[in-house]
């Protein structure tokens, strides 16, 4: 019998999962022409409701350097699967899996997404995840395909801005993505040639960010301050997430970047823009970095499924492509250290992280 797998793709979208469904199907063919191919369609969604369809040969080509997912995604969140009422979800999956007599699931995902992952390999399906997010933020990878890509598009989002904020000798901040980790501010805020740098894991006072913004004014006319979507303020890493952001309502603020340019505007008098990338940066063609981490971890996740090497998630590990279990690294987050080397670079080139 042939081997039957399924592919899905789950969570936010990113610039890279064509590209791995690719190298996937590329490599497995090589290595047995017999293999069937499931498209999952709408992420977990597609599973719940079984809506697929068989791939052919023909669904893979241009497809490598194509933005967003040929099988589309959703969130399904895996706080409310494991709850009384998603676990009809949950059994749901587990049914369509052997109603659709798969041999293997293919998942490519973020953190939510390995947590899911986790959970139905426990209940006995056989899966192999594929690491994707713009936010970097998944353990037991140096990278994730999609990061790469948010970064050079965030790189030049500021880039552009600079330019603006030189002519009209503004501040200018850029919120970028991320909520709960800085990797993608850390990295689109050294390459993009900002001052301020703001992430989540290093709090900020906003009397020093004042204070930088000052003196970036007085040196060259203006400022960039790119502040993560998740930046909070000593006071705000006090609270809970959402008494932080009932706080924020309150005052009227929606985001920190809202926050931050009201403050520079109150306390300097300098004209402030906020400026919002979001989803621009999760679309488009993925980065050359991108296209060749996702052919390595696509052909990996290849190998694995011909030698049935179930329960794990591809992962780069320095020059090499490992796998890790799914149950060794679901659930946990990887944060940007605060004494990571990058942010001793940024600071020792004059980058203000408003401590
Ligand atoms: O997938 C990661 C991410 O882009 C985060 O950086 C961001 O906070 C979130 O997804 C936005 O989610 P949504 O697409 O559901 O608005």
């Amino acid at each position: 019998m042939p081997m039957k797998i399924g592919i899905l793709t789950s969570g936010g979208d990113c610039a890279g999962l064509n590209a791995v469904i690719y190298a996937f199907e590329k490599a497995i063919t090589a290595m047995d022409p017999k293999v069937d191919l499931y498209g999952i369609l709408g992420g977990y969604t597609g599973l719940i409701n079984r809506e697929y369809k068989p791939l052919k040969h023909e669904d893979f080509s241009n497809i490598f350097n194509l933005g967003g997912t040929i099988l589309g995604t959703s969130r399904q969140p895996y706080k409310k699967l494991i709850q009384d009422e998603g676990r009809q979800k949950v059994t749901a999956m587990k049914e369509n899996y052997h109603k659709m007599n798969l041999d293997a699931l293919i998942i490519l995902g973020g953190q939510g997404t390995h947590k899911t992952a986790a959970l139905l390999s426990s209940e006995g399906l056989n899966v192999i995840a594929l690491p994707k997010t713009i936010d970097n933020d998944l353990w037991g990878t140096d990278f994730t395909f999609g990061f790469h890509s948010a970064v050079n598009v965030a790189t030049e989002c500021i880039d552009r801005i600079q330019t603006t904020a030189a002519s009209h000798r503004r501040a200018m901040v850029v919120e970028i993505m991320g909520n709960k980790v800085g990797w993608l501010t850390l990295y689109a805020g050294i390459g993009g040639g900002a001052d301020v740098i703001l992430i989540p894991e290093i709090p900020y006072d906003i009397d020093k960010v004042i204070k930088a913004v000052e003196s970036a004014k007085k040196q060259k006319g203006y400022c960039i301050i790119a502040a993560a979507e998740g930046a909070m303020d000593k006071d705000e890493a006090t609270l809970v997430k959402k008494e932080r952001y009932q706080k924020r309502g309150e005052r009227g603020e929606v985001t920190a970047s809202n926050r931050i340019a009201k403050a520079i505007e109150e306390k300097l008098g300098i004209e402030t823009r906020v400026i919002v990338p979001g989803h621009i940066q999760r679309g488009g063609a993925p980065s050359a970095y991108d296209r060749v981490l996702c052919s390595q971890v696509g052909a990996y996740a290849a190998k694995l499924a011909i030698d049935r090497k179930y329960g794990v998630t591809v992962a780069m590990n320095g020059d090499k492509i490992i796998s890790n279990k799914l149950d060794d690294i679901a659930g946990k987050t990887k944060v940007v250290p605060p004494k990571h080397e990058l942010i001793k670079a940024a600071k020792d080139i004059g980058i203000s992280f408003g401590e």
